[in-house]
């Protein structure tokens, strides 16, 4: 027989599996019961088992995904660093799906992070993942960013390091980080998946996560969202976006195009992996004009120099 705590608990998850249900895709918690629920000790024996969102979410298996990684990359940075400010950005929802719950103070909202963080960093939920990682690549950089990135698993890197972006691809990402002006602590970078998908047989390479495993681990990036409050989300790749807004047309048709994601702006763009297979200044440019563009949504400061970095033939 669970004790108080452990039926309560599967009380409010049992209502919550009826809502899902019957289609109910958001339930607003207020910031009281939010702060509440970040100081509840999971229960020893068996924590807290996570809300499951039912988001669309598909495979998709064009070439921009970002699971290959190899050779170099420049891009310049300038000096420019604006200062960032957190916003208490409260978007118009264009779905059903937004997190309307009040902001929460930094010191809950710091505790509800790391309690999330803990939750991630110990999941089982998918055996396999859980049983040949080696660590949890849970997200990196400031919870009071303006501007997340959100990938789509950790490589071999990640998974060493428990950090998303670190191999090649990272340092990419990072060049582009900084040539916005930015630096890559300032902003949050995540991915779909927090561990890395296993590869039996294997002693090199990636695979692209299944859509169950995407499914299971997405509600730890919704947390990540609805804690950090974005003002904009960059979507890198194919599986990212997929992953984010469902199946859609697909990276080349979507990128540089304006989403909202949870009344939160998303901008779709090419993974740096992407980048890195396909070294065309074509290419560069659509990426850059995509971080103009995002640039532009958070009113940061953008030099003439910064215009003009890989300029169209
Ligand atoms: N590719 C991703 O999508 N995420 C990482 O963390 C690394 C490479």
């Amino acid at each position: 027989m669970p004790d108080a705590y452990g039926q309560l608990l599967d009380a409010t998850i049992q209502h919550l599996e009826d809502l899902k249900s019957r289609g109910v895709r958001h339930v607003a918690i207020a910031p009281e019961t939010l702060r509440a629920l970040a100081q509840s000790a999971p229960r020893p024996a068996a924590p807290p088992q996570e809300l499951r969102s039912s988001r669309p979410v598909l495979r998709s298996s064009t070439a921009e995904g970002g699971r290959e990684e190899a050779q170099t990359f420049q891009m310049s940075a300038t000096g420019n660093q604006p200062a960032i400010q957190q916003s208490l950005l409260t978007s118009a929802a264009t779905d059903n799906l937004t997190a309307s719950a009040a902001p929460l103070d930094p010191q809950a909202k710091a505790a509800a992070f790391a309690a999330l963080r803990e939750r991630a960093l110990a999941c089982v939920k998918c055996a396999h993942l859980a049983s040949s990682r080696k660590n949890v690549a849970f997200g990196v950089g400031s919870i009071d960013a303006q501007l997340m990135f959100v990938g789509e698993a950790p490589g071999a890197d990640e998974d060493e390091q428990g950090e998303p972006f670190v191999g090649k691809a990272g340092q990419l990402l990072t060049k582009i980080i900084q040539a916005t002006g930015l630096q890559r602590a300032d902003v949050y970078i995540a991915n779909i998946l927090k561990c890395r998908p296993d590869t039996p047989g294997q002693t090199a390479g990636n695979r692209k996560p299944t859509s169950d495993e995407m499914a299971t681990c997405i509600p730890y990036l919704h947390e990540q969202i609805d804690l950090i409050r974005p003002k904009v989300i960059v979507a890198l790749g194919a599986t990212a976006v997929d992953g984010l807004l469902g199946k859609t047309l697909g990276i080349t048709k979507l990128r540089g195009t304006w989403k909202t994601y949870r009344g939160t702006p998303l901008m779709p763009t090419y993974h740096p992996a992407y980048l890195l297979r396909n070294q065309a200044m074509s290419e560069k440019r659509k990426v850059w004009e995509d971080m103009l563009a995002v640039m532009e949504k958070l009113e940061m400061p953008i030099s003439e120099k910064q215009r003009r970095f890989f300029p169209k033939a």
